[in-house]
């Protein structure tokens, strides 16, 4: 026989035991949404694979490395998305989704990215973002909205001990300034840089400042903040004003880059220090050329992604709450073959009720049922047998009192809803 099939690496199954905490998250990410006004965007998983390669950079590890690229039957390219900030600015203009009057768009939106990287704790190659953004004003204070989102998403949750580090990366404008000074400082040193970064030299040097190995060389560099225009300075000061102003603490971190293209003025992730390598829950910044990047007009924009996977990493670590597994409500017990039907009847009758019901399909016997009832974690067992059903009753046990009592057929949603504390 052939050995059966697995997953890919770097896939996971969201198995039961975990999927519920997934729903969870889901759902404080949603409602973190609507108080904060964004609004969900759907976006398909695959798009043309220019709208990456343009918009999040031909020289990113991203672009030239990580893409799942494949042509289809009517011989496009077309690509897995890497990431959700590319497709939300696609749709929002090809669909004119801004707000009169100068106040951004605020989209939301959450499903899996794909991405070919070396997998480890953390890092896998189908990974799910909470992507959160504000598209269409130019404000520093819709920065501040931005990472004000993230950190309310985290508080929300019960994180704790995460880290908001900052920076300014520039503009058009001011980064070729100090790109120049950067490359001239680097080539000076360029004996010494891992071979990653000597090939990085040319092509785009601000990632350098990023890299693990080569710290010394970088703590020597240019600092970015000499160079930034006064735009791009006012802006981050308002920026950082307004964390100040809300009580944020942040660390401002000038070798912070990221490792999308598209950025622009502020660049911030939030990291933890339960997560290992892969120390950050989420990343973003600003992205005021992107849009025209991909073809369209000039539109500013600003927005953050949180990873799923690693968020419920981290709460696990942290031991946060992801509210109560949902338990069931009853337990449907038939110990006649003859009552099956009846049994059956009562299992849908609780569940058109609206509560969460179950019964045995395996024939056991009584004790069976009832031992399967008890570790279902069911509030209740509904008894129904042969002798039940001659006197229109159904025998109800509380099975975290251990206490039964006999009640009237119709009766029974209304009791065990009651016993489950749903009415
Ligand atoms: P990113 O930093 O590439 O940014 O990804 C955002 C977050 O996604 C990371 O901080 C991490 O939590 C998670 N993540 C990334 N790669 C993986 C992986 N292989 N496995 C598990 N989790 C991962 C972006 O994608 C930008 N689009 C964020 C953004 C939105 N910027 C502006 N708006």
């Amino acid at each position: 026989m052939s050995e059966s099939i697995k997953g890919p690496r770097g896939v996971r199954d969201i198995l039961p035991d975990e999927s519920w905490k997934w729903a969870y998250v889901l759902g404080r990410a949603a409602e973190t949404a609507g108080r904060f006004n964004y609004s969900e965007v759907r976006l398909p998983i695959f798009e043309h694979t220019e709208l990456f390669s343009r918009g999040v950079g031909d020289t990113t590890d991203i672009v030239e490395k990580e893409m799942y690229t494949f042509t289809d039957k009517g011989d496009r390219s077309i690509t897995l998305r890497p990431e959700m900030t590319a497709g939300m600015m696609r749709s929002y203009v090809e669909h004119s989704l801004g707000v009169p009057g100068g106040n951004p768009a605020k989209l939301w939106g959450a499903g899996p990215m794909f991405r070919y990287e070396r997998p480890q704790k953390g890092r896998y190659r189908q990974f799910w973002q909470l992507d959160y953004e504000e598209i269409g004003s130019e404000s520093p204070l819709v920065d501040a909205e931005v990472i004000m989102t993230a950190i309310e998403l985290f508080r929300t949750l019960g994180m704790r001990n995460l880290e908001v580090v900052i920076n300014s990366v520039g503009c058009p404008k001011c980064r070729p300034v100090y790109r120049e000074k950067l490359i001239g400082y680097l080539q000076g040193r360029c004996d010494e840089l891992c071979d990653t970064c000597k090939s990085r030299l040319q092509r785009n040097p601000l990632r350098v400042l990023d890299c693990k190995e080569d710290r010394e060389i970088v703590a020597g560099a240019p600092d970015i903040f000499d160079s930034l225009c006064d735009e791009c300075a006012e802006h981050f000061n308002t920026v950082t004003a307004a964390l100040t102003r809300l009580g944020v603490k942040y660390t401002l971190d000038k070798t912070l880059v990221r490792g999308l293209d598209y950025y622009t003025k502020t660049a911030f992730e939030v990291k933890s220090g339960d997560l290992g390598a892969q120390s950050a829950v989420c990343g973003g910044g600003r992205y005021d050329n992107l849009a025209e990047a991909i073809g369209g007009p000039h539109v500013p924009g600003v927005g953050f992604a949180a990873g799923l996977d690693r968020v419920i990493l981290v709460m696990g670590e942290q031991g946060c709450s992801f509210g109560a597994q949902p338990a069931l409500d009853a337990y449907v017990v038939c110990p006649d073959d003859s009552a099956r039907l009846n049994a059956v009847e009562l299992l849908y009758a609780l569940r058109r009720a609206g509560l969460k019901a179950d019964m045995d399909y395996a024939g056991r016997g009584m004790k069976g049922q009832m031992k399967t009832a008890v570790a279902s974690g069911a509030k209740a067992a509904c008894i129904l047998g042969g002798d039940e059903i001659a006197r229109g009753v159904v025998a109800v046990r509380d099975l975290s009192a251990a206490a039964q009592e006999e009640v009237p057929l119709a009766d029974v949603p209304v009791r065990v809803a009651s016993l489950a504390g749903k009415r």
